[in-house]
């Protein structure tokens, strides 16, 4: 401790020449200068009247180039032998603590090895995770471990076939053992590889042409590697192909010693069958667990080369059933997560149904899917019961319709859609298919009708639309302005018996609900996402409003054809009435040929299936997502999707955004799994949504 304070050696003093000042050392008084020399810094910063003033008034002399590189020595000099000094001190007193002898740490030897021996047994009594999840035993046997009362065999891969398929692990991925494979790829350097193989493509000419000149019958195997090892050379030297080194473990997991063997086997001879073949870990079995455990040690190193298309076919991601090579990411796969990646557009048609419970995750799911078709090019409607969408068409930059009483946003429901530009329509069937359209959503409107009412109905519509100049000799009718509801009024109230029928219409013209369905159309159908808000209008008029929307949006899907999806969430109140059903129903059946895809989402199952559309519209859904159900619910969704025992317990046990997948007659069991970005946008968290209200 004593040497901090020493003083440090002084060099030789330098004349301390005052400096002129313009120069670079202008102001150079006497203490800069001895500090300069090494003289203790304190003595000089305390300003003494002795010591002159940083200040005071130096008198101009010229100072030549030597004493200035003399000065800088000297200042250099002194700076580093402090230095030194100071590293010399630092290192004692650390050796000191080290050693035990310093002044702050005066112990004994005995007393330090004391207090080394209590710290060590107090943290041996202390409990760490490392106890709370270690098995009692482990053995380590000749070709196995038994880890608790679980006994690991592993194997590695030694040979692979000349040609590999894609997906030929994915046998061994989804073979419903406990099972843990883990996969160690070492790039190796091109240039290294290319020096080999040249070697190597020599020794096997050379041979070649040994052979032939002693006249021998060719060798095709040798030909063979010659060709291959030529063609590797080409394409790694053109950067098509990259070269590795390969590791592929498998360790099978049981309870018991037979069972693991027979798994074991069974392993072996799915493996063999693609001429992949193993050997089991012997006498390694210690090395072969931890190789396959997660922790990225590979004791085994067992390695094959092996280049970059072989290399991609043990993708492990690649569950034969559900995983496609287009489409969007629909979950994870519980069953062997691998991923669920799936054209919808690929199947019979794209409609899908998405069944749960309420707050389980529907909307996400499907909002998940909006976000991520809408990247492939998809246009998405939404008819949004909730308010749920309006973030995510913010985001997307669609158009959000807010359709209400007061709001001035109008759907005409008498539009009539132009014919399909390839389609052969007849005179008149635009128009007969309008006033069917009509006709049920009327009984919608208006209530139960008698068939004398139905009779006059049909042929107040056809005269409303003559009206205006519409009839049924037209092949394209939608060139001709439509007709409002107050014609359809104004009509009816000039038909004998159409009395109560008028009455009855008068509450959509002049009366409470007046305004929303009786004008003309005001919106047209964007591109990109378009969302119909109808949270605002009256629980009896929702319904309506829906099989308008729905009407409307029919007619403008069929006069361009786009990849679109049609998103009809709550979708039960349409099952309600069987007319807005029927119609629903329609839509499903036609929309394939329109490129339209219908997701239909609902949590009540058993109103969807009280209906007698509702069984005809999943069976025309190629897609089926069904999430989390309640008890109830679960026997009657048994009985329409054919679910097993396992299938009906995975549903009542899951969690948010777990469920059932089914793509055609492919079943999956799924997570839903969205980005942080993508959460941001989609969450019907209020908690959450409320956070982001703040941070905005
Ligand atoms: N896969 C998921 N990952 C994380 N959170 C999720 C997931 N799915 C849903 N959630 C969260 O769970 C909550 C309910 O989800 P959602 O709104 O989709 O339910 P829902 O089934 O549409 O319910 P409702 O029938 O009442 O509309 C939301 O807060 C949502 O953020
Ligand atoms: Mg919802």
């Amino acid at each position: 401790m004593d040497e901090q304070n020493t003083v440090v050696p002084v060099p030789a003093p330098v004349d301390p020449t005052p400096v002129s000042p313009p120069d670079m050392n202008a102001a150079t008084p006497e203490w800069l200068v001895q500090a300069a020399n090494g003289a203790p810094a304190p003595e000089v910063v305390v300003a003494t009247p002795e010591v002159p003033a940083v200040a005071a008034p130096i008198p101009e002399q010229v100072v030549t180039p030597t004493e200035k590189k003399n000065l800088f020595d000297s200042f250099k000099t002194g700076f580093l032998s402090n230095l030194t000094q100071l590293d010399k001190s630092k290192e004692k007193i650390t050796q000191e603590v080290v050693d035990g002898k310093s002044e702050a740490t005066k112990m004994t030897d005995q007393e330090r090895k004391d207090l080394i021996e209590a710290e060590k047994i107090y943290q041996e009594g202390l409990a760490t995770i490392r106890d709370l999840i270690a098995p009692s035993s482990m053995e380590i046997r000749y070709d196995s471990v038994q880890v608790g009362g679980f006994f690991a065999q592993t194997f590695y891969v030694f040979s692979y076939p000349r040609y590999l398929d894609t997906n030929w692990l994915a046998p061994v991925v989804n073979f419903e053992v406990t099972m843990d494979i883990s996969q160690f790829i070492y790039p190796i350097d091109s240039a290294e590889i290319m020096k080999t193989l040249k070697k190597k493509v020599a020794q096997m000419q050379s041979s070649i042409h040994m052979d032939m000149d002693k006249g021998k019958v060719r060798d095709p195997g040798l030909e063979t590697a010659l060709e291959d090892a030529e063609q590797l050379r080409t394409e790694i030297q053109r950067g098509q192909e990259k070269f590795f080194q390969f590791a592929l473990y498998f360790t099978v997991y049981s309870d018991d010693e037979k069972k693991l063997q027979k798994i074991a086997k069974q392993l072996e001879s799915l493996l063999g069958g693609k001429l992949v073949l193993t050997k089991r870990a012997q006498v390694q079995a210690e090395a072969g667990l931890n190789s396959t455990l997660p922790m990225c040690l590979d004791e085994l190193s067992v390695i094959r080369n092996m280049n970059t298309s072989p290399l991609s076919t043990t993708f492990p991601f690649s569950s034969s059933t559900l995983t496609a090579n287009e489409g969007i990411l629909y979950g994870v796969n519980r069953h062997n997560d691998s991923l669920i990646i799936f054209d919808r557009f690929s199947l019979e048609n794209a409609n899908s149904v998405v069944f749960a419970k309420s707050g389980a995750g529907k909307s996400y799911a499907v909002k998940l899917e909006i976000l991520r078709q809408m990247m492939l090019g998809s246009d998405v409607i939404v008819i949004d019961p909730e308010n749920e969408y309006e973030a995510l068409s913010e985001t997307a930059g669609g158009t959000y319709l807010r359709l209400s009483l007061n709001s001035d946003r109008r759907i005409n429901p008498f539009d009539l859609p132009a014919p399909m530009p390839d389609e052969t329509t007849q005179a008149g069937d635009i128009l007969r298919q309008n006033v069917i359209d009509l006709l049920g959503l009327l009984k919608l409107m208006l209530g139960e009708m008698t068939p004398t009412e139905e009779g006059l109905l049909d042929r107040a519509l056809i005269d409303t639309y003559s009206i205006k100049g519409i009839t049924m000799d037209m092949i394209d009718p939608s060139t001709k302005e439509p007709p409002t509801m107050e014609d359809l009024y104004s009509v009816l109230s000039s038909m004998d018996g159409a009395l109560s029928l008028s009455q009855r219409l008068q509450k959509y013209t002049t009366g409470t609900y007046g305004g929303i369905f009786n004008k003309p159309t005001n919106i047209d159908l964007s591109s990109g996402m378009m969302v119909f808000c109808i949270r605002d209008l009256d629980d009896n008029l929702r319904p309506i409003a829906m099989y308008i929307i729905l009407n409307y949006i029919w007619s403008r899907v069929r006069r361009e054809l786009k990849k679109r999806l049609l998103i009809i969430d709550e979708a039960w109140s349409i099952m309600q009435h069987s007319d807005s059903a029927k119609f629903l129903f329609g839509l499903v059946k036609r929309a394939r040929k329109y490129y339209l895809g219908i997701t239909t989402i609902t949590q009540d199952v058993e109103d969807f299936m009280a209906s007698d559309y509702g069984k005809p519209i999943i069976t025309n859904s190629s897609m089926q997502l069904l999430l989390k159900q309640a008890p109830a619910a679960i026997e009657i969704l048994a009985k329409t999707f054919n679910l097993t025992e396992g299938e009906k317990y995975i549903l009542l046990n899951s969690g948010v955004g777990q469920g059932l997948f089914f793509a055609g007659n492919k079943h999956a069991a799924v997570q839903v799994i969205a980005s942080y970005g993508e959460d941001k946008i989609i969450t019907t968290n209020p908690q959450e949504i409320l956070n982001q209200r703040k941070a905005a």
